[in-house]
């Protein structure tokens, strides 16, 4: 029967299997619905490995933060790279990047790292706080007032800077003289259509990575299509300013693959939401908490401050000209902990590898487990960020939970009295960490320092509830809320 077919035989040495009760799906819609108490549950019953049925594929889960090395250090056994590819080219539609598909030579991690990291951050950071403070002051994408407050969504808020500031940050500016009216309106408008369309592509994100073809959903498709028209090489060489991320993507696009025009303005695409999804998200709960909070919002506005008066900088809202090198940035150690711990409470994203045969999985206590050519093996973060044994009170949020007693960089948690290795990990881990994570908290800050500087924030309702995190997009990525939360703003008096 399809039963039978479908329902895999666990076998001597193999984790404990859980088929589920729907034939296709397993354990989908339990996971689904509340991926953390399902697991919880799971381990609770089976320990620290078992292996669950989710639409069709067998994952085995992790859950002992002391075995994760076994995943994630770079083993034989372990493959990163059919997974990661495979979901873009689902997500995306563009050609393979898998050297093994033959259509590119490109080794696209080191790509990554090349334009994400170290030389290339100083000029992304310069360019980001130029567009922050055009985005916030000079455009009228916001015009705050000094005499009367604005009230606006949060996360609307957070979405309207970041994604335009990240956007031109990336994909640079057209250039030409022109600053007619006309063609800022239609600059603003490319931007503003940007956003629309990316935000409706984004929607369907996760229906993509379960493998629904997008095809399926109409407007989201046509809403993927039209930025990737935009992405087009001939729109794209009318850019200046562009990131090294994106000109060298076109560089090796051309020179190293044998995609076609449409592939190559996808894999754009592609950057665009991989620079963005998380961060959005990741901005608006940093920015909630910390206005949420006095006690952090108090501890954060010292700080900026402090900076921004050492290094004799002016705040001033007609000349929005602030700028924080590489070096002030990487000393705020109460913005560092407010984002991490927006994070930790937020993030969802689950590692993932591959099994390329079958091989001996040994755990931490001496336990060694058979895995079968081509099975998946998860690690899901949240286990470990809401574990009352490593972070107390794990549902509280608390602005410096990451902050030692000299008021720096805590890095030492433990579990059952052993100091942990793995203890955060909205990034992922191993080598497929994300590329942009030093960006991601960089502009995060420079979001955080700049609304400091300029603007007064005040909740509407003081004593609001913590929206819920909207469960749908569990395993990829910072969760959204599942509602917005009112603010109001305005321009601090006498700057
Ligand atoms: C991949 C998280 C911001 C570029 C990833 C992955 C995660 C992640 C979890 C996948 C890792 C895995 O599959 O194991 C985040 C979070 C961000 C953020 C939480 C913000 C708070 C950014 C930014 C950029 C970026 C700003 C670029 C400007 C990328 C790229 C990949 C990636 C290119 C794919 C890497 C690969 O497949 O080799 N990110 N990210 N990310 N991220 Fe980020």
């Amino acid at each position: 029967s399809v039963l039978i077919l479908c329902c895999r035989h666990w076998q001597p040495g193999e984790p404990a299997v859980e088929n589920g009760f729907i034939p296709y799906l397993g354990c989908a819609l339990q996971f689904g619905a509340n991926p953390l108490q399902f697991l919880h549950s799971r381990q609770k019953k089976y320990g620290h490995i078992f292996t669950c049925k989710i639409a069709g594929q067998y994952i085995h889960f992790l859950c002992d933060p002391f075995s994760y090395h076994s995943v994630i250090r770079q083993g034989r056994h372990l493959d990163w790279r059919k997974f990661h590819f495979a979901t873009s080219v689902k997500a995306f539609g563009h050609d393979s990047f898998d050297p093994r598909h033959g259509h590119t030579t490109e080794n696209l991690h080191q790509t990554f790292l090349k334009t994400l990291q170290g030389e290339a951050l100083p000029s992304l950071i310069e360019t980001m706080m130029g567009h922050l403070q055009d985005v916030m002051l000079r455009s009228d994408t916001l015009s705050p007032s000094k005499d009367h407050w604005e009230v606006d969504g949060i996360f609307a808020f957070c979405y309207k800077v970041m994604f335009e500031s990240g956007y031109l940050t990336l994909f640079g500016k057209e250039f030409g003289e022109d600053k007619s009216q006309a063609r800022q309106a239609a600059q603003k408008a490319l931007i503003f259509n940007a956003l629309e369309n990316f935000k409706e592509f984004d929607k369907i994100f996760p229906a993509l990575v379960a493998g629904l073809p997008i095809h399926v959903f109409k407007s989201a498709y046509s809403a993927r299509e039209n930025l990737a028209k935009t992405m087009h090489a001939d729109n794209l060489s009318k850019r200046e300013n562009m990131s090294d991320l994106i000109s060298m993507r076109m560089i090796l696009n051309d020179s190293l693959s044998t995609f076609n025009d449409l592939s190559k303005a996808r894999t754009h695409v592609a950057l665009l939401w991989a620079s963005q999804a998380n961060t959005l998200p990741a901005t608006f709960w940093s920015l909630f908490y910390m206005i949420r909070s006095p006690d952090a919002l108090k501890a954060a506005h010292e700080e900026v401050q402090k900076i921004v008066k050492d290094s004799g900088l002016i705040v001033d809202a007609n000349d929005p000209t602030l700028k924080l090198s590489r070096e002030q940035l990487d000393n705020m150690p109460v913005l560092d902990s407010i984002i991490k711990e927006a994070m930790r409470l937020s993030s969802a994203s689950m590692n993932v590898r591959v099994a390329k045969e079958d091989f001996l999985l040994h755990l931490d206590n001496q336990e060694a487990y058979r895995i079968r050519k081509d099975d998946v093996i998860a690690l899901y973060p949240p286990m470990l960020h809401y574990d009352p044994e490593i972070y107390e009170d794990p549902f509280e949020y608390k602005y410096d939970r990451f902050l030692d007693e000299m008021g720096q960089e805590k890095s030492t948690f433990y579990h059952n009295g052993r100091r942990l290795r793995y203890f955060y990990m909205p990034f992922g881990s191993g080598v497929t960490k994300c590329p942009g994570r030093f960006f991601a908290v960089y502009e995060i800050k420079q979001f955080l320092s700049l609304v400091l500087s300029y603007f007064d924030m005040e909740l509407l309702d003081p004593a609001i509830k913590v929206p819920p995190l909207d469960q749908s997009r569990a395993g990829l990525g910072i969760l959204q809320p599942t509602y917005d939360v009112d603010f109001r703003y305005k321009l601090k008096a006498g700057i």
